[in-house]
């Protein structure tokens, strides 16, 4: 188990061969015994294999290759309408219609997805994550034909590795652990414990040479400035997404302000 999860890295080329439907169903049938609210396991996945439809998430999670690769994408929705239906059949009192209902179903489908991811790996799958879910959740909600009360939360591409990328760099642990009480860095600790770790990156990301390119284009010199740019996190598209997010969690039921 330690070194499966120390030998973790996300994978974004993929072979032409599929995932056999009794291993798909094995790693899946283990994502459902994983911890979850009240045992109420709030999540649901949605499967897709049809090349059609992969070419629609493709579209909607930014174009990134490996939806196509892969042969399998796994869309993990928060799922309070299974619930709300059940109760609703009993005639029970209603709940989960709410901001809370949301957050524990999206805890429930990520600690589902980390399962499924692990059990993957473990069988020599690869995997790698989509945020692209959050930015285009309008759309996958249209596209999966999400009902009321479930939301799209998290997705994973899966499929056998065409590549064997290194580990990747990680955080010193104790800038990520505190003991008792959180502790604050000061400015030359921040800029200390965080060398390694941006050289590293941006070493990486000036090995491609388009990238290289943007970034001198742009007057980009640091690490830091690139993450809040227009090229990768900037408080406009944060704002935008977020705004819409607000919009779709009112209009599945689950926000309501
Ligand atoms: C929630 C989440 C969203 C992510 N979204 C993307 C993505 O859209 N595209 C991508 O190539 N990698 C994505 N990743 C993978 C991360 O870039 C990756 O986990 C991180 O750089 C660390 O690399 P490693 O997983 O190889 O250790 C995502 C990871 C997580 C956990």
């Amino acid at each position: 188990m330690f070194n499966l999860a120390n030998s973790h890295r996300s994978i974004r080329a993929y072979k032409d061969q599929e995932i056999d439907d009794t291993l798909l169903n094995e790693l899946l049938t283990t994502g459902l015994r994983s911890s979850s609210s009240g045992n109420m396991q709030t999540w649901s996945v949605i499967v897709t294999r049809d090349p059609a439809q992969k070419q629609r998430l493709y579209e909607a999670h930014s174009y990134q290759n490996m939806v196509l690769e892969a042969p399998v994408v796994l869309t993990f929705c928060a799922d309070l309408f299974r619930m709300r239906e059940w109760v609703r059949v009993h005639g029970s009192k209603q709940s989960f219609d709410d901001l809370l209902g949301f957050l524990v179903g999206a805890m429930d489908a990520t600690i589902a997805a980390q399962t499924i991811c692990l059990a993957a790996e473990s069988v020599g799958l690869g995997i790698c994550y989509m945020g692209t879910t959050w930015f285009s959740a309008d759309k996958l909600i249209e596209l999966l034909d999400l009902p009321q009360y479930t939301f799209p939360v998290t997705s994973i591409v899966m499929g056998y590795p065409a590549e064997a990328p290194g580990v990747r760099d990680r955080l010193p642990l104790d800038l990520v652990v505190h003991q008792e009480k959180y502790k604050r860095l000061s400015d030359a600790e921040i800029l200390a414990t965080h060398a390694e770790r941006e050289q590293n990156a941006w070493a990486r990301y000036n090995a491609n040479e388009a990238v290289r390119e943007r970034l001198a284009a742009a007057g980009i010199t640091k690490i830091t400035d690139y993450y809040t740019s227009e090229f990768k996190y900037s408080k406009e598209l944060h704002v935008q997404v977020s705004n819409m997010l607000i919009e779709k969690l009112q209009d599945q039921g689950l926000l309501h302000l």
